[in-house]
């Protein structure tokens, strides 16, 4: 589908679900891939190995992204790996805070910002000077921004405010000819979202889609990996929806 060979590509959040699905589909393709991970350095040597095995390369650099400077140190680090030229940016680590409005603290809202939302905007700041004309940034937004799911307010926060800076950076961006977009998937089944695991939190998230079967990491990697070829040349400033026609 996507040519990708020679493109240079980072993903925060390689090391688990949607971000390692993301980074081997973007592999699969050719793109020479940096795995951003926090915590998890044995999966995230995993994802590098399997890249290396398509026969792409991969390199992988840890940043903890709740820090005020975890985006300068990922961006100066990937700059000394990849040189002078980023073609694709996926911004896709993320945190959910399982909390209802009434349990809701200041130190969660806060974490819950800095991860969702402040990181990735410094990152894109930190490697706008690598970007080229044809570079394209895709951040991962979700379901709760435009639709209730469980009453958790602040984490549905960071994804819309996730949503009006793609407005934002696309619009400053367009007339160097980088696009930005953001796919929102719904329920995913990975750690974040460990419930649809149990009987009752599937049963939960198939009465909400139209497609009868919990959705799969490479299921938003596929669109990501469209979206940042060529084949989507066109697109830019906008949220594509990845949920099995969630709340339809
Ligand atoms: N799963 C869903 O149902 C769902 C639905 C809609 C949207 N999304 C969004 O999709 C994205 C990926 O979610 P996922 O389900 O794949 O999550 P996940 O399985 O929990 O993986 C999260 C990834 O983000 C990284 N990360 C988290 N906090 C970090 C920090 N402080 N510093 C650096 N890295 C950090 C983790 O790295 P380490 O493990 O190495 O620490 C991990 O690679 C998120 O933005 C999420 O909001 C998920």
């Amino acid at each position: 589908m996507a040519e990708l060979s020679g493109k240079t590509v980072v993903v925060t959040g390689a090391s688990r679900g949607i971000g390692r699905a993301t980074a081997l589909s973007l592999a699969q393709e050719g793109a020479q891939v940096i795995v951003h991970y926090g915590r998890h350095a044995r999966e995230a040597d995993q994802v590098v190995a399997e890249i290396r095995s398509l026969g792409s390369r991969a390199e992988k650099i840890s940043a903890d992204l709740s820090a005020p400077d975890g985006p300068h140190r990922l961006a100066k680090r990937a700059k000394e790996i990849i040189g002078g030229r980023l073609d694709i940016l996926v911004a896709n680590a993320g945190i959910f805070v399982p909390a209802s409005i009434e349990d809701l603290t200041i130190e969660e809202f806060d974490r819950l910002f800095a991860v969702n939302v402040r990181a990735p905007l410094f990152l894109v700041q930190q490697l706008r000077s690598i970007m080229c004309t044809d570079s394209n940034v895709i951040f991962i937004s979700s379901l709760a921004a435009r639709s209730p799911i469980g009453g958790h307010a602040a984490y549905a926060a960071t994804k819309g405010a996730l949503e009006t800076i793609v407005k934002y950076l696309a619009s400053a961006f367009g007339p160097h000819d980088i696009r930005v977009n953001a796919v929102a998937p719904g329920i995913v089944e990975t750690e974040m979202s460990s419930f649809v695991r149990t009987h009752e939190g599937r049963e939960r998230t198939l009465a909400m889609q139209s497609m009868k079967r919990v959705g799969r990491p490479e299921d938003v990697a596929r669109v990501v990996t469209f979206l940042a070829s060529n084949e989507a040349r066109w697109i830019t400033g906008e949220v594509v929806q990845a949920d099995g026609g969630s709340r339809l």
